[in-house]
């Protein structure tokens, strides 16, 4: 195991990459790299805690309330970003408001600490989500709402931890993707995944295709499209969807294909959170030569009025993130 890259030795090697940072970002990145060992080591243990560990009223054996695992995400990622004094504001799907911590930090953090929450209790894959920014409003200061207002356009790093069949954590800063998986044994995360590339096109379309009657025309006639036999276009497409975004995202991301959550009668902006759900995975899916769609645009370009926003989501393959852009221009 001599020869191998571990995420600690990489982030330092990477430092070069933030002149002038003085190793704060590294420190920001090791905090995550931190906590998402330690829920790594939770998710693992899930139907103990609910089922086993937790019988007698919920309660551990310190004699405290088990939490709910997205909630005991949420507290890991807030107390190591929180020590690490870098990050002067976090905002978090699991809290209304934006956290004001340490007004000499220089970075804001967007997460969403546990994806796919609906299926921790199934033993199926979920993830976190993680984007960063430089603050806007001075150093010293109290962070303000508009610091985490910022386009996608403006992350500096973003990423996200897989809790699978094994646990990895992809992450970007603006210079390609790179992927590593952790060793349990070792306690440590293994550059395993070097220089992430999307296929230009793909076979898979990954949708919640109980919402096909709720979406829009255009969208439809791409879902008829990929269920279409046309053996030179290679179709049908295969149909994936694992209901944990980040999963989904990750097995696509690998292997090529579109995770669509377009606009639906029942929510007109779709489901998914710009600032810890879209724009990270956008990021990402960029630098790893892909594409990020609200449908009509790039998804990196909104500018968020919104702490919980939600938008319309395109992601993937180029060629099919394309596709489907056509078939919604011309629903018009
Ligand atoms: P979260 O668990 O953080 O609330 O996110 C759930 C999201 C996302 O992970 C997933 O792709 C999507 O919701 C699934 O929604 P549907 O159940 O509507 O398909
Ligand atoms: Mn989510
Ligand atoms: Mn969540």
């Amino acid at each position: 195991m001599t020869d191998v890259t571990t995420l600690g030795e990489f982030i330092i090697e990477k430092q070069m990459d933030f002149p002038g940072s003085s190793g704060e970002f590294s420190r920001l990145l090791s905090a995550i790299r931190l906590a998402s060992k330690i829920v790594s080591q939770q998710v693992n243990k899930a139907g103990l805690l609910s089922n086993i560990l937790g019988a007698a009223g919920n309660e551990n054996i310190q004699g405290e309330q088990q939490q709910k695992l997205d909630v005991y995400a949420n507290d890991q990622f807030i107390k190591a970003i929180t020590k690490r004094k870098v990050v002067c504001g976090i905002t978090s799907e699991e809290n209304d408001d934006f956290l004001a911590i340490n007004n000499e930090g220089s970075y804001i953090i967007a997460m969403d600490p546990l994806d796919g929450s609906s299926n921790i209790d199934v033993n199926v894959s979920i993830g976190t989500i993680f984007s960063i920014y430089k603050r806007i409003s001075p150093v010293g200061t109290t962070v303000t709402k508009e610091d985490f207002l910022q386009p996608g356009t403006a992350q500096l790093a973003a990423g996200y931890v897989i809790y699978g069949s094994s646990t990895m954590l992809v992450y970007t800063t603006g210079n390609g993707v790179n992927g590593f998986t952790y060793d349990p044994g070792m306690g440590v995360f293994v550059l395993s995944h070097p220089d992430m590339k999307i296929p230009q096109k793909g076979k898979i379309y990954s949708m919640n295709e109980g919402n096909f009657y709720k979406s829009s025309k255009g969208v439809q006639e791409f879902i008829k499209y990929a269920q279409k036999i046309d053996p030179d276009t290679d179709r049908p497409y295969t149909g994936r969807y694992i209901g944990s975004l980040v999963a989904d995202f990750h097995r696509n991301l690998i292997k090529g294909g579109l995770y669509l959550y377009p606009a639906t009668t029942s929510s007109p902006n779709g489901k998914l959170r710009l600032l810890y759900e879209c724009n990270p995975l956008a990021f990402i899916a960029e630098q790893a030569g892909g594409k990020a769609s609200t449908g009509r645009g790039r998804i990196m370009e909104i500018m968020p009025k919104e702490l919980h926003q939600r938008a319309p989501y395109f992601v993937g393959s180029e060629d099919m993130v394309n596709k489907i852009e056509e078939f919604i221009a011309n629903e018009d």
